[in-house]
């Protein structure tokens, strides 16, 4: 083969890994699949087969994303190329509406069965709350029996997520979403800890305390949102949002490096201990961001200068998950360190 026929591509062996509390080894990059109901299934599926060519082996998959029947043709195809079921991590969520004790084992099934697997290396409580609402609904949107957070009704869900472990259909199992005061009770509660949290996590929206908090409890931090989101629906959009890409100490490192500015956000989120799952459908983007965690790190400096610009910005603010009139947001995320009833 010559030298200009090489797939451009990052060995995966490089690619630093996180050590679950179960000894097991997590890529610490993956590959977000949510297409923000605008990126087509196909498209995202496509950007899955041939990121697993550039290197990735880790992908962060749903239930709602509406996709996973087709990402599922995708894995069948990277196995038959050759990469071994093993060397990937694969992971899966339980949508809200699918919390009852009866609903939790065969949504899983589905979705390994959509993703042509026998087994999840992780399958997530997606969110807390087993508020249903229609997929691509308004941000006013809400659910006649919306709930607050049951803690005795997350546990009937935790105790059927834990049981996919005993049947061999996940290997591991985490929560998203959460905080430190729902996962104190979990923690308190549970057979099986939680191995990770799925957070969101981004230069403008750091959130070290919940960070530190995981990390003290044994469970690995992914960071969702990485690049803040700027491709997300509108409904998830308001006008106090602020844009990680464009913040000058984030655009300045990233003309000195010569990369985008979303490349420094998912370099930073990884040096940072956390596993960032960045999405994209563009192959000189994906590719960029797999690049970015195994190149030279950032000075201490920039680490420095980027744990200055944290605003406590959240942008997926979770709205549709309101249970009562005249509430906010900020209701759902447990600020005061007291869970909202
Ligand atoms: N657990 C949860 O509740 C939860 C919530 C939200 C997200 N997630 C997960 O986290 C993943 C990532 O979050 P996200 O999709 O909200 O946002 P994100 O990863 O912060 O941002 C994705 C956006 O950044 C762009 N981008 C990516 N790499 C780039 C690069 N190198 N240069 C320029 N632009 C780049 C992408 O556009 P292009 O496609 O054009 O590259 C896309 O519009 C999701 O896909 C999902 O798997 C989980």
């Amino acid at each position: 083969m010559s030298a200009t026929s090489i797939p451009p591509g990052v060995d995966p062996g490089l690619v630093p890994q996180r050590t679950l509390y179960t000894g097991a080894r997590m890529p610490a990059i993956g590959l977000g699949t949510f297409g923000s109901d605008r990126v087509p299934a196909e498209e995202v599926a496509a950007a899955v087969k041939d990121a697993a060519a550039l290197g990735y082996r880790h992908f962060d998959c749903a239930s709602v994303y509406a996709n996973e029947d087709r990402i599922g043709l995708s894995f069948r195809e990277i196995l038959r190329s050759g990469i071994r079921r093993e060397e990937l991590w694969i992971t899966s969520k339980l949508w809200n509406d699918k919390h009852g004790e009866d609903d939790v084992i065969p949504s899983c099934r589905k979705s390994l069965e959509d993703l042509r697997l026998d087994y999840l290396d992780m399958y997530l409580i997606h969110w807390p709350f087993p508020n249903f609402h229609p997929p691509g609904c308004d941000v006013t949107s809400r659910s006649g029996d919306a709930r607050p957070y049951i803690h005795e009704n997350y546990m009937k869900t935790w105790r059927q997520v834990e049981r996919l472990v005993d049947m061999g259909l996940a290997r591991h199992i985490g929560t998203s979403n959460m905080t430190i005061p729902k996962l104190q009770l979990l923690l308190r509660d549970a057979r099986i800890k939680p191995a990770v949290n799925e957070m969101e996590m981004h230069p403008h929206m750091q959130q070290r305390e919940l960070f530190d908090f995981l990390r003290a409890n044994g469970i690995e931090p992914i960071a969702y949102s990485p690049i803040g989101s700027p491709g997300r629906p509108a409904r998830d959009r308001t006008p106090e949002d602020t844009v990680d890409i464009e913040d000058p100490v984030i655009v300045e490192i990233a003309r000195r490096l010569g990369v985008h500015p979303a490349v420094v956000c998912v370099k930073w989120a990884c040096q940072a201990g956390a596993t960032p799952i960045p999405f994209s459908a563009s192959r000189r983007n994906y590719l960029a961001n797999l690049q970015g965690v195994v190149s030279p790190p950032l000075t201490s400096e920039d680490m420095r200068a980027i744990a200055g610009i944290d605003r406590n910005c959240r942008l997926i603010k979770g709205q549709v998950f309101l249970w009562k009139p005249g509430q906010s947001w900020e209701d759902l995320w447990d600020l005061d360190g007291v869970i909202k009833q």
